[in-house]
């Protein structure tokens, strides 16, 4: 990325072996939050100029490409991107690596921003949804997925080691649907909406392999509660967890709308 990047923090971690991990897992991944997905392409009109930010590996991207016709990712992450160009997609998006919080998008060049947990990690959200709107064009329309909280994953983590917590607030910085709202109406949106949505998140093809993914995730924010905690330990909890459920849990986001 040749141009200024200034959540530099965000860009060493998904460039770094976590965004290689989580590029070459990504059908894992996708299965976890495939389920949210109903609630944006039904937002999306043929014809529409769509930004999706943060768009990772692209599923999402691809998603509204198939409606639009022409769809935009922005990541930061080059391991992200190859993958979503190695992906394709029919028709192909277009993939433009930047920070979305500081790239001069073409002023009024979209007529939908989408994202699917792809605007948490953000140093200033403000800046960047005002950057958002200015991207797109008078009466143009947000439509933005983030999590409600930790559903019954973070439940299930709470009961098999009381106490821990996620490593960083990213993951729920616009959890809660007044904080979420006041961004959006700070950043000059008008008609701002939080709608809960819910869905169920698939995390393996059965419980084993389920737990297994689910506590690699998990593992730096159980050892630094737990920092005892081995996986012989753990895995036969997670497991017992998890069996008869499908290996799935559900889980709750917010569907943010607005109008530029
Ligand atoms: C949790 S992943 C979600 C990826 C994808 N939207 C999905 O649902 O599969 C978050 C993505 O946001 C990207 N990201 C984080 N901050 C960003 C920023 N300021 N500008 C562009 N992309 C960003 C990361 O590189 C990562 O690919």
């Amino acid at each position: 990325m040749s141009e200024e990047v200034v959540n530099t923090a965000q860009a060493q971690v998904w460039n770094g072996p976590a965004g290689q991990r989580w590029a070459e897992r990504d059908e894992r991944f996708d299965a976890v939050r495939g389920g949210f997905d109903r609630a944006v392409p039904d937002l999306v009109r043929p014809g529409d100029r769509v930004l999706d930010v943060g768009c990772g590996t692209g599923s999402p991207t691809r998603g509204a490409a198939r409606v639009s016709t022409a769809a935009t990712g922005v990541d930061l992450s080059e391991p992200m991107l190859a993958k979503a160009r190695a992906l394709g997609g029919d028709p192909t998006p277009a993939y433009l690596p930047a920070d979305a919080q500081a790239h001069r998008f073409s002023p009024g060049g979209f007529d939908l921003v989408v994202s699917r947990s792809g605007v948490l990690f953000l140093a200033d959200p403000v800046a960047t949804f005002a950057n958002l709107r200015a991207a797109l064009r008078p009466e143009g329309r947000l439509a933005v997925l983030v999590p409600h909280g930790l559903g019954e994953v973070g439940d299930l983590l709470t009961r098999v080691v009381p106490g821990w917590e996620p490593l960083s607030a990213g993951p729920l910085s616009l959890s809660e649907p007044d904080v979420a709202r006041r961004v959006l109406a700070d950043a000059g949106f008008a008609d701002v909406a939080a709608e809960e949505v819910h869905a169920w998140q698939v995390w393996g093809g059965d419980p084993d392999d389920a737990a297994e993914f689910l506590l690699s995730l998990a593992w730096q924010a159980i050892t630094r509660a737990r920092p005892d905690a081995t996986g012989a330990e753990l895995l036969p909890l997670v497991r017992a967890e998890l069996a008869g459920r499908g290996s799935r849990l559900r889980a709750s986001a917010l569907l943010l709308t607005a109008v530029a």
